[in-house]
């Protein structure tokens, strides 16, 4: 694990830009998975702005969500759909066509999770996976106990994700029970993720999954097992973990040596 720690919130989202813009300047038709949530939000104002002013386009990037609730319509307010068009997709040059969320609407929500997996997979498997984190460790909506073998299908979200994500909502009530999520294992198939936390709020799920063991109780921690991911942190996130001067004299060589490789 690559764990980067930065000053501010601002850098983290800037960096987690420049590595989705990267991506796809060497490689337009890249396959991004895409997370929700409060966390992405600057990443993706960051590429928003980046594609409004001509240095990027996404028209022939194709994008896959990690979740989606059960039960509300594609267009409600609070429908990841509808999160992802406002704060991305429509801004942005995205071909809606190639914009991908679970569909939680469905009459048969078990083969909507099958058919998830296959586009998937028919579309040549993701590039780089963006994540955030809940407060109590989990990814997309891998709640604690997921297997980490897990593959898409419905999860029920458990009183604190429900109450975190009660801010989106007018009120608790509101909030879905249900979710289609990728699972552990469609997320580890990612070729690069990148996992994204920020605040006090996350100090203590980071520390459990970057340095805690490997568990189910923690299901981000299953990150582990994957050869490439990337955490970009902020100071307050990062601020509970014990090795993390080590980390930051691993991200000072690291980049020398990335700098020194850059053509003169
Ligand atoms: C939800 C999403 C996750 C997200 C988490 C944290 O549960 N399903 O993908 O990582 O919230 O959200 P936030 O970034 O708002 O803290």
């Amino acid at each position: 694990m690559r764990v980067v720690i930065l000053d501010s919130e601002q850098e983290v989202s800037q960096r987690a830009a420049n590595l989705i813009c990267e991506l796809v300047g060497s490689k337009p038709d890249a396959v991004l998975g895409l997370a929700t949530g409060g966390t992405p939000l600057g990443t993706y104002r960051e590429l928003v702005d980046r594609c409004q002013t001509g240095q990027i386009s996404f028209s022939t990037t194709t994008t896959f969500n990690l979740d989606e609730y059960v039960g509300l319509d594609a267009d409600h307010p609070q429908s990841y759909r509808s999160f992802m068009r406002q704060n991305l997709f429509e801004p942005g040059d995205f071909n809606f066509d190639r914009c991908h969320l679970p569909a939680g609407c469905s009459r048969d929500l078990s083969q909507a999770c099958q058919s998830y997996e296959a586009e998937i997979v028919d579309a040549g498997g993701i590039d780089l996976q963006l994540l955030g984190i809940g407060t109590d460790g989990h990814i997309a909506f891998n709640e604690p106990g997921s297997s980490l073998a897990s593959r898409t299908r419905v999860k029920a979200l458990t009183e604190q994700t429900r109450t975190d994500n009660a801010r989106f909502f007018d009120s608790l009530d509101q909030v879905p029970t249900l979710a289609i999520t990728m699972g552990i294992g469609s997320i580890l198939d990612a070729r690069h993720i990148v996992l994204l936390a920020m605040g006090a709020g996350k100090a203590s799920a980071v520390r459990a999954f970057v340095e805690g063991p490997i568990t189910a109780q923690v299901p981000a921690s299953a990150l582990q097992l994957h050869p490439r991911v990337t955490v970009l942190l902020d100071q307050a996130a990062a601020s509970w973990l014990v090795r993390r001067d080590y980390y930051q004299h691993v991200e000072n060589i690291q980049r020398q040596l990335e700098q020194s490789e850059e053509p003169a």
